[in-house]
């Protein structure tokens, strides 16, 4: 598969706080790429430089090989990149199908006046939500009514809305026990079977191990190593983060 995005030398500096040192990428179309890492590695920094949340200080992003400038999180929206924050930013209170569809509704034209399609978003909502989780199907239901992983669901099919082609998810099995971890990794392999690619920040190394097709370790804002193949497994993945051992150069 081709490279779909790429980071060269990223540098990123927060006061005398350098969080990035030169971190490269390649994140290939169509394959679930992990970033992992100690904490303070540099994970939710390069995650928010992909997200237009903040800019590098030097370095480039290349989509496609073409160098981007993501000034805001909608630049980043716009190239087809959706991130999914550790916080989710739903709301526990409003229906599945209004958070799929917050910020972008869909409206109708009835006698010159512009009202909220609500049948035609739940149709919506349903066939996105079908992509990732057959068992959910009352988009009507409040969000506080989902599980932690159910509500990942929701947070991902937002991203279907906006047509993203990256998913980018930072963290998200941290909260969670383990049946609902299953469900979070089950999503990740829907989105990957659909043809999407998908950044995961995670560290949990099980985790990774299971659906990771490529990973790459981050330690003190550097790259540290990339594994691959049969050399993703979690206890490589392990012995990188805890060793801080470096790829040897033959
Ligand atoms: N807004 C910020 N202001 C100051 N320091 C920050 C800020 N964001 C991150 N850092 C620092 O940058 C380093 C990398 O942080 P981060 O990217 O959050 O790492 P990770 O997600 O791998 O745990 C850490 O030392 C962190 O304290
Ligand atoms: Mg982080």
């Amino acid at each position: 598969m081709p490279v779909k995005i790429s980071t060269r030398n990223v540098f990123k500096k927060f006061g005398a706080v350098e969080a990035l040192r030169g971190v490269s990428i390649d994140v290939h179309e169509g394959e679930v790429h992990a970033i992992c890492g100690d904490n303070g590695a540099g994970k939710s920094t390069l995650i928010k430089i992909l997200a237009g949340v903040e800019q590098p200080d030097s370095g480039e992003i290349l989509i496609g090989g073409a160098p981007c400038r993501f000034d805001s999180p909608n630049a980043s929206l716009r190239a087809g990149l959706a991130t999914i924050h550790q916080d989710l930013a739903i709301a526990p209170q409003m229906t599945i199908y209004q958070n799929i569809f917050m910020g972008a509704e869909i409206t109708r034209n009835v006698l010159g006046l512009r009202l909220l399609d609500k049948r035609r978003m739940r149709q919506d909502a349903l066939s996105y939500m079908s992509q990732l989780n057959g068992s959910i199907t009352d988009m009507n239901a409040k969000v506080e009514s989902l599980s932690g992983g159910q509500r990942q669901a929701v947070a991902i099919c937002r991203a279907l809305r906006w047509n993203a082609n990256v998913v980018i998810l930072d963290e998200p099995t941290a909260a969670l026990g383990v049946r609902e971890t299953e469900q979070v990794l089950d999503l990740v392999k829907s989105l990957k079977a659909n043809g999407k690619t998908v950044i995961l920040i995670s560290h949990a190394m099980k985790d990774v191990a299971a659906v990771a097709d490529r990973v790459s370790i981050l330690r003190n804002g550097e790259n540290q190593i990339d594994l691959v193949g049969g050399d993703l497994t979690a206890d490589n993945l392990a012995h990188y983060i805890l060793s801080g051992e470096e790829k040897r150069v033959h």
